[in-house]
């Protein structure tokens, strides 16, 4: 059985969704506090938070575990910058629980959400995974952290991981059964949609005087079963290789803010205010990855590679939450 640690979650919930086609019995345990039981439609379903570590040691009495999936992170860059507490409480505190209690039960697999937060400001890109790791931001730094505990867990413990670094995950499941939830993110595509349905009266663009084509930030957006299908690749890769590896997972395309308004207004076929503001701290210029690794050596692909396509998923499962 499979463990998927944040699995009402945004990610979590997608990939759970992709091991049950593919066949796998799954377990998710959430603490619902950003994730939602409506969106556990696969598998069971226990309600635990990683700050209990008696409980995570009871569930893996209780469920024959072979490997771990750990999503349950807090993930805005912004907010980690004001209230770093947070995130290394829950995130890094969080996660050496969750490390500790699979150590004493004897669980040797995990899968780990990293993010491209890990490399700071690029020094050449696209960015791959022997790019120096130089986080910008508290949440960088709680991922940057953990993937040392995973090494050092590996060395000391015999732990096998796969971690995963994550540009930026978007767009929904095609057949709308899951997506992200109303409220619960503060990353661009969600926020601009919501500007389209009224839910926020505009879109703040956050920099415009960065040194890029349009003056804003590049990003690289991953569609969310794109992420999907990478991480059950990477599951039957390390229970076939028992094998530790980092992987990119981005599409390799880089796009600016104002392209993605711009693909959101085309989309909707809808206006809405755009205001331009000062830099987001915390922000590097351009994130673009190089996934070749991953491409190669597990054969992945990524599908969605157009930022019209990932909106369109996006604005569909936008509607469907909000009965428009
Ligand atoms: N942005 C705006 N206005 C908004 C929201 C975001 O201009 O209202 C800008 C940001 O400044 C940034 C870009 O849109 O330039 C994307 O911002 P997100 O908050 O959506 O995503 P981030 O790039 O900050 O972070 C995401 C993930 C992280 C990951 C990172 C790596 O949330 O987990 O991508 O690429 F580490």
């Amino acid at each position: 059985m499979i463990l998927i640690v944040g699995g009402a979650g945004y990610i979590g919930s997608h990939i759970n969704k992709e091991l049950n086609k593919q066949g796998y019995k799954t377990l998710v345990v959430d603490n619902l506090s950003t994730g939602k039981k409506e969106l556990v439609k696969w598998g069971e379903f226990v309600e635990a938070d990683l700050a209990d570590k008696n409980k995570l040691l009871e569930i893996f009495d209780k469920y024959k575990i072979e490997v771990v999936m750990h999503f349950a992170a807090s993930k805005a860059v912004g907010e980690s910058v004001t209230d770093p507490a947070k995130y290394y409480r829950n995130n890094v505190v969080n996660a050496l629980n969750l490390l500790e209690a699979m150590k004493e039960k004897g669980v040797k697999n995990l899968i780990f959400s990293s993010s491209a937060a890990v490399y700071g400001v690029p020094q050449y890109m696209p960015i791959d995974e022997n790019h120096p790791l130089n986080p910008i931001n508290p949440y960088g730094q709680t991922k940057y952290i953990i993937e040392k505990m995973l090494a050092d867990f590996e060395t000391a413990y015999g732990l096998k991981y796969v971690a995963l670094r994550y540009f930026n995950a978007c767009g929904a499941d095609l057949d709308g059964e899951t997506g992200e939830w109303q409220g619960s993110s503060q990353n661009l595509i969600p926020q601009v949609l919501d500007a389209v349905i009224g839910a926020r009266s505009e879109i703040g663009i956050f920099g415009t005087n960065y040194p890029t084509p349009d003056g804003t930030c590049v990003r690289d957006y991953i569609h969310v079963s794109d992420l999907a299908s990478a991480h059950v690749l990477a599951l039957k890769n390390l229970l076939d290789t028992n094998k530790s590896e980092i992987y990119n997972l981005g599409n390799g395309r880089g796009f600016s803010v104002r392209e993605v308004i711009t693909a959101v207004k085309k989309i909707t076929g809808r206006e809405f205010g755009v205001v331009e503001t000062s830099r987001r701290a915390g922000d590097s210029a351009v994130l673009v990855a190089s996934s070749d690794k991953i491409k190669a050596e597990l054969g992945w692909k990524p599908k969605y590679i157009m930022i019209e396509e990932i909106v369109v998923s996006a604005w569909r499962w936008h509607q469907k939450k909000y009965k428009i």
